[in-house]
């Protein structure tokens, strides 16, 4: 008998709240929004409200706040937003320590629930934990990646489409690497329908635009005194769905790259084909020179993250 999805929702904050509306919204499945005991009943209140929101708008998912493991047993995906937010002046690899023992315990929990879940990793700093993640599970590279590049590309896009004054509909963008300040828009891969975007917006706007999203999550942490939640959790909903309903999306994303654009044993952004076996292709686009050195610097800042966690074994 065919039973509904279960989608385990690990942190029940600003995100958290997000990712469990658009899964319900969308009746992916039903839904676990779990957080520590101490945040328990914030969860459960969350969720019923949820729930109740879900007899006006007319979905039947189920939402369960929970802070008790044994809920997430046999999740088909987990997302997991564990951990703490930035604060302003913050960079997301000052979060590095706080969020480390985090996601730890995330991941050894998780390993016995629900150990062939597809997990999406949203916490920060970005590649490091979805990189800690997998080693701690052991879980197969196609099963755990980490949400930043769709977020960056829409970042991406909406800018571009603003400066050219067309609909963001018609912009298509591809932002690699890290999730960090050396991210790398591939602004050859960028078009307009088609068209590419060097021939619609000047050298100088562009520079901007690319400076612009590099530094979109800190706009938004500056403006609002936390980090960002609608953005990312758009865009780890598409992730997810394109897993659950075997959609085939190519989505940039962070996953382990073993020989990939020359990176092994790091977890960074490339375009990826998402289906029904999680990821399914790792796509390899060519790259300018000065493109590769961009990608090369953002490697060495994800691996520098990357060796702090290996220390902190
Ligand atoms: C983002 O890019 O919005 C997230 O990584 C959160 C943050 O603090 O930047």
């Amino acid at each position: 008998m065919p039973t509904r999805k279960k989608i385990g929702l690990i942190g029940a904050g600003n995100i958290g709240g997000e990712l469990a509306r658009l899964v319900a919204n969308k009746e992916l499945g039903d839904v676990v929004l779990f957080d520590i005991a101490a945040k328990e009943n914030f969860a459960k209140g969350k969720a019923l409200d949820l729930e109740q929101n879900g007899a006006v708008l007319g979905y039947d998912s189920h939402i369960k706040g929970s802070s008790n493991w044994d809920d997430l047993k046999g999740a088909d995906v987990l997302i997991i937003t564990a951990g703490v937010p930035r604060k302003p002046g913050q960079s997301r690899d000052d979060l590095v320590a706080i969020n480390l023992p985090i996601i730890r315990d995330v991941a050894s929990n998780a390993k016995r629930v629900c150990p062939d879940a597809f997990v999406i990793v949203i916490s920060n700093p970005l590649d490091a934990m979805v990189y800690e993640y997998k080693r701690v599970v052991g879980a197969p590279k196609e099963k755990v990646v980490g949400m930043a590049g769709v977020l960056d590309s829409a970042r991406l896009q909406l800018f571009l489409a603003r400066e050219a004054g067309v609909s963001v509909k018609d912009v298509r963008t591809t932002v690699l690497g890290g999730h960090g300040d050396d991210m790398v828009p591939v602004l050859g891969s960028c078009t307009i329908n088609g068209v590419p975007v060097g021939q619609l917006i000047a050298k100088e706007k562009l520079a901007a635009i690319v400076d612009r999203t590099r530094k979109g999550g800190g706009e938004i942490v500056g403006l609002m005194g936390t980090s960002a939640y609608y953005a990312p959790a758009t865009s780890a909903v598409a992730m997810a769905e394109a897993y659950l309903l075997d959609q085939k999306r190519l989505l940039p994303s962070a996953v382990y790259l073993d020989g990939e654009y020359g990176y092994k044993d790091i977890f960074m952004g490339v375009p990826v084909i998402i289906g029904g076996k999680g990821v399914e292709k790792i796509v390899q686009i060519e790259l300018t020179a000065d493109e590769k050195v961009m990608l090369e610097k953002s490697a060495k800042s994800v691996q520098s993250v990357i060796d702090v966690v290996k220390k902190a074994s």
